[in-house]
This record gives C-alpha cells, sequence and structure tokens, in this order.
C-alpha cells in the first residue's frame, strides 16, 4: 500500500463490434464495499509516528510524515469509496476470457458509424482510473478543421495481475499481455479491420510490441514512452541535438529520476524517509502543479488509486510486472516493420526524454506533440491535451 503511494510520488508530477466470432463476454460492475471494513480499519490503526524523525528532511527524502498523515486523516474522514465506485461504474465493464485469463475492460462506444477503435493501456501503479476523465470526451464525435470526423470506441482493459484481470502465470510477459489484448480487440470484440491504441508507462510498452509486431491490426499509435534506454543528457549533446524549452525541462527531471528516483537499492539509498514510513504500514502521493486544472491528480483521485489497489488485493501481483519483463529497454533503436503512424507526447514533467530524433528512428513518427502542463499521469494530468493528441492520431488513422 504505501509502496503504491511512494510510487505515485516518485513517478506522477498518468456498434460495429458485432460483426466477428465473438467469444463470451460478461458485463462488470465494481462491488468491493465489503472489502471497506477491513480497510478502514487498518487505515484508522496504521501507526504512524508522532513526529517526524528529522524535521528538516524534505520531500527529497521521500514522502513527507505530514503528507502522509494528511492523507490518512482524509481518507477516514472525507474519502467516500461509494462515491468513487459509482464514479467509475459509470463506465460499461465486461469481463472475457483469454487464454485462461479473466480480462477485465471497459468498452465505451461512440454513436458515429465511421468511429475509430481505440486501444488504452496504463502502467503502474496506474489502472482504467487514469483514464476517466478522457474516454467520454473520445467517444464523442469531433470535426477537425478540415472537416474530418472523427470520434472512439475506447477500450481500456486492466493488465494482467492488475484490479480486475487475473494474475498471469509467472513466465507471463508484457509480450504475452500484447498478445490477447490483440485477441481482444480482433476476436472478441471484432475490431478485426484495425485499431489505434495509446498507452502510458508500461501500457506504453505494451503499445509499442502491438505497434511493431500486430502491424495488420494496429493502425495508429500515440505513445508517451517507448522501450529503447533513453538517451543521457550528454549522449544528447553529442549527437548536437537542439531541446525545446519543455524538453529542457524533461532532460533534468529524468536525470532526478535516474539518480534519485529508480528502484529498490536506490530508494533505500535516497529516499530512507519513504521505505520507513512504509514500513509502518499504510494506505497514501506529480507536474508541481497536480491537483490545480486542467489536472485532475487531486488528493481525491490518489485515494481512489490506492484504494482500488488494495481492495483488489493486487498490488503484489501488479509488481511482479516488473520482475516478469526485466528487460524492456532496448539499447539499439531499430525501426519496426510497419507503415502505421505514431503520434508521440511529450508531457513536460515526466521521467524519461525520448527527443524526436530517436523516436523518429523506432516509428513512423508523424507527430510530436509537447505540451508544457502534465507528467506522467497525463490522462489525470492533463486530460485536454490527451484528447487533443488523440484527435490528432484520428487524423492518420486509415484502416
Ligand atoms: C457517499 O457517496 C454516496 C454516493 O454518491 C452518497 O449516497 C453518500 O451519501 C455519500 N456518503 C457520505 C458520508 O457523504
Ligand atoms: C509458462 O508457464 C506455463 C505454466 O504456468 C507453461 O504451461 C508454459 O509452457 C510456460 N511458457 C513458457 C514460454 O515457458
Ligand atoms: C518480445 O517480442 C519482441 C518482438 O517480437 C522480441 O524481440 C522480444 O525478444 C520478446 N521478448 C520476450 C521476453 O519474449
Ligand atoms: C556535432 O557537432 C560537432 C561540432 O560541429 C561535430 O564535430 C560532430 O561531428 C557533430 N556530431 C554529430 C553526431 O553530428
Ligand atoms: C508486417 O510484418 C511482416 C512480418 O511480420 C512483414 O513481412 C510486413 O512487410 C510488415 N508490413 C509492413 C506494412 O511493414
Amino acid at each position: 500500500m504505501a509502496q503504491t503511494i511512494i510510487c505515485l510520488l516518485m513517478v506522477s508530477l498518468p456498434a460495429m463490434s458485432s460483426d466477428a466470432p465473438n467469444l463470451h463476454v460478461e458485463p462488470f460492475r465494481i462491488d468491493l464495499a465489503h472489502e471497506l471494513p477491513r480497510m478502514k480499519a487498518l487505515v484508522q490503526n496504521t501507526r504512524l509516528p508522532v513526529t517526524a524523525l528529522y524535521p528538516a528532511a524534505g520531500i527529497e527524502f521521500g514522502i513527507r510524515l505530514d503528507f502522509l498523515h494528511d492523507l490518512q486523516v482524509e481518507w477516514l474522514n472525507e474519502f467516500n469509496w461509494t462515491k468513487q465506485e459509482a464514479a467509475l461504474n459509470e463506465l460499461p465493464q465486461f469481463t472475457t476470457e483469454i487464454e485462461g485469463l479473466t480480462v477485465h475492460f471497459v468498452h465505451a462506444k461512440s454513436q458515429e458509424s465511421d468511429r475509430i477503435p481505440l486501444l488504452m493501456m496504463h502502467g503502474w501503479p496506474g489502472s482504467f482510473q487514469e483514464f476517466l476523465p478522457v474516454i467520454k470526451p473520445l467517444t464523442e464525435l469531433w470535426i477537425s478543421p478540415t472537416r474530418k470526423r472523427i470520434s472512439f470506441d475506447v477500450v481500456a482493459p486492466s493488465l494482467p495481475g492488475f484490479l480486475f484481470s487475473s494474475p498471469p502465470p509467472q513466465n507471463w510477459t508484457t509480450n504475452d499481455t500484447a498478445r490477447i489484448f490483440n485477441t481482444l480487440m480482433v476476436d472478441v470484440l471484432g475490431y478485426s479491420q484495425g485499431y489505434a491504441l495509446h498507452g502510458t508507462d508500461r501500457g506504453s510498452v505494451i503499445g509499442y510490441t502491438l505497434y511493431s509486431t500486430f502491424n495488420t491490426s494496429v493502425r495508429a499509435a500515440n505513445l508517451k514512452s517507448i522501450p529503447f534506454v533513453a538517451p543521457t543528457p550528454d549522449e544528447i549533446a553529442a549527437e548536437n541535438i537542439t531541446l525545446s524549452d519543455i524538453a529542457k525541462v524533461t532532460k533534468e527531471r529524468t536525470v532526478d529520476y535516474r539518480t534519485r528516483g529508480m528502484g529498490y537499492f536506490t530508494e533505500q539509498t535516497f529516499k530512507p524517509n519513504s521505505i520507513g514510513l512504509a514500513l509502518y504500514d499504510n494506505p497514501i502521493g506529480s507536474d508541481p502543479r497536480a491537483g490545480t486544472p486542467p489536472s485532475v491528480l487531486t488528493h481525491e483521485t490518489l485515494l481512489t488509486m490506492v484504494s482500488l489497489y488494495y481492495l483488489t488485493q493486487t498490488f503484489q501481483s501488479s509488481v511482479w510486472l516488473y520482475a516478469q519483463n526485466p528487460n524492456t529497454f532496448a539499447s539499439d533503436y531499430v525501426k519496426p516493420a510497419t507503415d502505421a503512424p505514431m503520434v508521440f507526447s511529450l508531457f513536460e514533467f515526466d521521467l524519461m526524454l525520448w527527443p524526436k530524433e530517436y523516436v523518429e528512428r523506432a516509428s513512423n513518427l508523424v507527430l510530436y506533440k509537447e505540451h508544457d502542463f502534465g507528467g506522467h499521469f497525463a490522462g489525470l494530468d492533463n486530460p485536454p491535451a490527451v484528447i487533443e493528441d488523440l484527435h490528432d492520431l484520428g487524423l492518420h488513422f486509415e484502416f
């Protein structure tokens, strides 16, 4: 639990389907009220130190006691799970079985006949909740200045091991997830003529695998990261690449993330308060402007995120994603065998920087969008920008 919160602190700153041999699909609603009393008791009984061990130690040493304490009190006194559950349940959800796994997904359809199927994939520590602010607007008709009609049928699955999708076998990789998500789109939902995709965090890695491997069904991609080792500032300089002001800020963020933000050992070395408070056992942590419009990354959103992981008891199975995919980032940039266009989105306060010149080496880049607001959880950090980039993607989409 506390790990989720700590990680949030570290990383944030996230009709036409009937013409195929449909596999069995069950309607689904979130109903976790029965798990709530236990969580409430735990949050209530979680002992935090009365005073901070080193009051002068700031956020650079990890989550601050006063912040964690505030969130504990807010969860107990203000947070309303019933309300959050109802908001999530406004999205039509389903489950199906693919290769022996239960796969949970949101399927929100457009009313338009010329809609584009769109697969949206979250990462860790995320869920379809990240896309809550953008899903409905994406299903609605948008008419471009060139009079092109764009709307989407949105499919947002839970990754295996996350929330309501069952944990996969131990040897499962993101390649396997890519394969079953393609099955979901093509065979289960019948989008056999092709679809577009959007991915964040590990969802971007799965998205890239789909983009590069399923080149007949994936017809356009919008990603925020690609599974290649991002260049260091020195490497960028050595290539004489000129960065925009936005990308320069991201570059500074990557330096901080590389040295202080990555992994378990780094955690223990640089953020002793985070790991220390984690051992006190408890729930609770972007663009520094998080929570101010257009960001909806508020305390309430964070508490919902944490509650979802806790109440579904999938924190452990979600973190296995890292153990199962130890070599996610390739060092040699290779152009994949696909003619599908790529729209890449850079949000200023994200944690890794892939300059345009690098993304071009690994995709058919048609647009490199930079946003001066938002970070790693863009669907919550800057929903209008995510919608804008997907509309741009729609303009490049062809079945
Ligand atoms: C929590 O939200 C539900 C649904 O919106 C509402 O019916 C209920 O009154 C709320 N509870 C509190 C204590 O505000
Ligand atoms: C992965 O493990 C399953 C058993 O859980 C086994 O059936 C399958 O063959 C394994 N796959 C690989 C690629 O090792
Ligand atoms: C995943 O698929 C890619 C592309 O087909 C391949 O290069 C890579 O080795 C695979 N990774 C694993 C862990 O199987
Ligand atoms: C970068 O510019 C320097 C100085 O003009 C030049 O020597 C070097 O070859 C350039 N590097 C690349 C990768 O173009
Ligand atoms: C799609 O991938 C196959 C190999 O799997 C390749 O032969 C084919 O040329 C690719 N199509 C495009 C349009 O790149």
